[in-house]
């Protein structure tokens, strides 16, 4: 129901600047005189993409995957498929597979395994941020934003019905009836 939720900053916005641009100099780092090719999932992690991108100083390219999501509300379904393809073969590159977030971890493990039948280079996961007490599969990013808490979050395109992605915190979304998550 719009309008009912209350929310609470998590995350400021100069605080994922400072992280963001940690990041980017960590992959810098790593990937020293290599390509890398970042594979957003749609849609969540599109503002994290667009922003880590422009602090990696190496050469780049981009690529996007949507994946089945928990549509409308909070719970996963468990069930993942792909509900848009990359558009290019990753056979050889340096994959840096971007999410928004890392939850119970059904998502990422099912797009891994996806992804490394198609032989990338390398195959390593960014996400901005990890909740880690909720992880159903044992899967682990190699660079993380934040480790938050268990709540339910919105904001830095996150969403919560398609709603929030565009605010430049990150947000606890406190629901009427919460209490499940
Ligand atoms: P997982 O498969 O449970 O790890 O969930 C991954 C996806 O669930 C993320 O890419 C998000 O789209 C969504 N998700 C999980 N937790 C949250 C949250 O706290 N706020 C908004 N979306 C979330
Ligand atoms: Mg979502």
């Amino acid at each position: 129901m719009p309008g009912t939720e209350g929310r609470e900053i998590l995350i400021r916005r100069a605080e994922i600047e400072k992280r963001v641009r940690a990041v980017a100099r960590q992959i810098t780092r790593d990937f020293r005189g290599e390509r890398i090719h970042l594979i957003g999932v749609l849609k969540g992690a599109c503002i994290f993409l667009s922003d880590l991108i422009r602090e990696i100083n190496l050469e780049s390219s981009i690529d996007f995957i949507a994946v089945s999501s928990y549509g409308r509300g909070k719970e996963s379904s468990g069930q993942v498929r792909v509900l848009k393809d990359l558009d290019s073969s990753i056979a050889g590159l340096n994959v840096i597979l971007v999410e928004d977030i890392l939850d119970t971890g059904l998502t990422l493990s099912y797009l891994l395994r996806v992804l490394r039948q198609r032989r990338p280079k390398t195959l390593r996961v960014a996400a901005l941020l990890d909740k880690p007490s909720r992880r159903l599969k044992p899967v682990e990013a190699n660079y993380v934003g934040f480790k938050i808490p268990n709540e339910f979050v919105v904001g830095y395109g996150l969403d919560y019905g398609e709603r929030y992605r565009n605010l430049k915190d990150v947000y606890v979304l406190h629901l009427p009836e919460d209490g499940t998550h």
